[in-house]
């Protein structure tokens, strides 16, 4: 029987690529960049399977181009780029690689809570353009994390470890989630539930948010909740970058509505190079790097390429986000 066809849009760990090429024929994209749309939409006509990433829009137009396509393996845990009420109405099983990026993901938001409210990339850059002339009672003053209080927006998986984290500080941790409560938790690390979001952001001293995009998460924050926070907030996503509303943080922090920020995502990505934050020095911005370890990143090209495999046969992937397709069958 003919090897299932199979795109893999991104060089990901050799350990996932050998054990992807071993029961398929693989097309592996090898530019540092995404395949360009139109490349995309060729390569995919006559595959079986395909691996992609963040960047890659599977929408109803690349269905179309690739008619038998029977899984589709996003390597992250957001899945946001993907139609998935489309692929489970055409019967493709969609995977994604939840767990495995859950504290990686926590540590980075720590890294940047830590940055932007100790003002350490402002500081990097202070030194390097010789702005550093003496160590001064009024430099670079930035806001304590031990004993602040943490307001976490979605305390999913990587909410909660990163609620864990502030343990450590002796922070008071507050969280809103709209979606579920978690007593057990709250008792566990000591968490405090504010079922009104704008109180919730009035109180806490670091905003963290950690919702996935949807329609309703969208612009979630904008000026009505900057407005909430208090002046001295460090606001910080990890997310994706449309649930902020990016002209909205420009002004809170343009004004002094909030203290600092600190992005891993943006909206688009990358950042446009004329976009105004860039203009900003209260704000830091790593380049959507969350989950880059080199163990995690591993671990999830694994877990996409074990999604990819078990697609291809038929089963439910290990970490599907429409196990229903094949329960349909
Ligand atoms: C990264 O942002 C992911 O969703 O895995």
């Amino acid at each position: 029987m003919a090897r299932p066809r199979v795109f893999v849009a991104r060089k990901m760990a050799q350990e996932a690529l050998d054990t992807i090429a071993q029961e398929t024929e693989m097309d592996l994209w090898e530019g540092e960049l995404p395949p360009p749309r139109d490349v995309l939409l060729q390569k995919v006509q006559d595959i079986d399977g395909l691996l992609s990433l963040l960047t890659d829009r599977v929408d109803a137009e690349l269905m179309d181009a690739t008619p038998k396509l029977k899984v589709v393996s996003n390597m992250a845990v957001g899945f946001d780029n993907i139609d998935v009420p489309e692929a489970t109405r055409r019967g493709i099983v969609v995977g994604n690689t939840p767990g495995v990026l859950t504290e990686t993901t926590a540590d980075f938001a720590w890294s940047l809570i830590m940055a932007t409210g100790r003002r350490v990339a402002e500081g990097d850059r202070w030194t390097r353009s010789g702005k550093w002339k003496t160590w001064g009672p009024m430099i670079l003053l930035g806001h304590d994390i031990h004993h602040a209080t943490l307001g976490i927006v979605g305390c999913g998986r990587i909410g909660l470890e990163v609620a864990k984290r502030a343990r450590g500080f002796d922070m008071k941790v507050l969280y809103h989630d709209a979606i579920r409560r978690k007593p057990e938790e709250e008792k566990a690390y000591g968490l405090e539930y504010v079922p009104d979001l704008y109180q919730m952001l009035s109180r806490a001293d670091f905003v963290t948010v950690h919702v996935p995009l949807t329609a309703e998460t969208r612009h979630m924050i904008s000026s009505k909740e900057f407005a909430a926070m208090k002046k001295t907030a460090i606001f910080v996503n990890t997310s994706r970058g449309p649930v902020v509303d990016q002209k909205a943080l420009y002004e809170a922090l343009k004004s002094g509505q909030i203290f600092a920020a600190g992005l891993d995502v943006t909206e688009p990505e990358p950042i446009l190079m004329d976009d105004p934050l860039l203009t900003l020095e209260n704000i830091t911005i790593a380049p959507h790097i969350a989950s880059a370890s080199v163990a995690t990143r591993t671990k999830m090209a694994n877990m996409a390429a074990a999604n990819l495999l078990a697609g291809l046969k038929g089963v439910t992937p290990p970490n599907c986000v429409n196990p229903e397709v094949l329960r349909k069958k």
